[in-house]
């Protein structure tokens, strides 16, 4: 896949960092000297910890350049790195590992989240979310589109770069042997969009990725008007003409 854009990203930096903020609320940690944000992404997120912990040494973590130059620009007194999470372990005295809507991409992730998690000292945290949206219209149509002619070869896999989320029970019996507390719960937001067009530019950003990459700009254009014109019959305006994008997420908090 292409590296993600942290322009695109930030489109919506608002509607995509209010996770965050919900998450980072329901850490109640105190005294915390070390966090790391694993995914750190362009550093929303980074940037709400640091507020939240001034005192404490913040690392970011993220394997895209993009990415990383622009969470450098934006918080020069941190330090990111670039690294997979997938091959990371948190260092001693680690107190809370913070992890906004990276672990969807991330293979096997229940037996990362399970490795993190047994890797950090007692009392450490971590603190994930990830959207739990494949079966929502915006997502299912990636699909529908992606298995057309004359892609439905090429994009075979893409729907495969991401993996439906397990329910929360699976994540309980996988995690609560490894914490001694362990909240999980979901949210459903009601993001309020300009118009169904926003919906692509929202995607475009995350999920659409694996669809559009491989194809050549011809054949991108296309998928993408016909992408469009099927976003648009679901995602109706409002009487003041703009759209809800309903968006479900889950949330995972465990104590060491
Ligand atoms: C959707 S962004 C999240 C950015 C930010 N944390 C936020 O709260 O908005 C996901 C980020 O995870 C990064 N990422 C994906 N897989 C990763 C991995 N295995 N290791 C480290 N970073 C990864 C991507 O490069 C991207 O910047």
């Amino acid at each position: 896949m292409a590296d993600w854009s942290a322009q695109q990203y930030l489109k919506f930096e608002d509607e995509r960092t209010r996770p965050a903020r919900d998450l980072l609320a329901q850490v109640r940690q105190k005294h915390v000297r070390q966090v790391v944000d694993i995914g750190c992404g362009p550093g929303n997120s980074t940037e709400l910890l640091a507020r939240r912990w001034p005192q404490a040494q913040i690392t970011g973590i993220d394997t895209s350049a993009d990415m990383l130059r622009q969470a450098r620009e934006r918080l020069p007194n941190h330090k990111f790195i670039e690294a997979n999470i997938s091959h990371w372990s948190p260092p001693d005295g680690t107190d809370v590992v913070f992890a906004n809507a990276i672990f969807q991409w991330v293979p096997d992730h229940l037996l990362q989240l399970k490795r993190l998690a047994s890797a950090l000292p007692e009392g450490g945290v971590l603190a994930v979310q990830m959207p739990d949206n494949l079966d929502q219209p915006s997502h299912a149509l990636m699909r529908e589109v992606a298995a057309l002619e004359p892609w439905r070869e090429t994009l075979a896999n893409a729907a495969g770069a991401r993996d439906l989320l397990p329910a929360p029970g699976v994540y309980y019996d996988t995690l609560q042997p490894v914490c001694r507390r362990l909240d999980i719960w979901h949210t459903i937001y009601n993001h309020v969009l300009d118009d169904a067009a926003a919906v692509v530019e929202w995607v475009k950003g995350t999920g659409l990725r694996p669809f559009v990459d491989p194809l050549e700009s011809q054949e991108r254009k296309e998928f993408l008007d016909i992408y469009k014109a099927r976003i648009a019959e679901v995602y109706r305006p409002q009487p003041d003409g703009r759209v809800l994008y309903e968006f479900r997420r889950l949330f995972m908090v465990l104590v060491r």
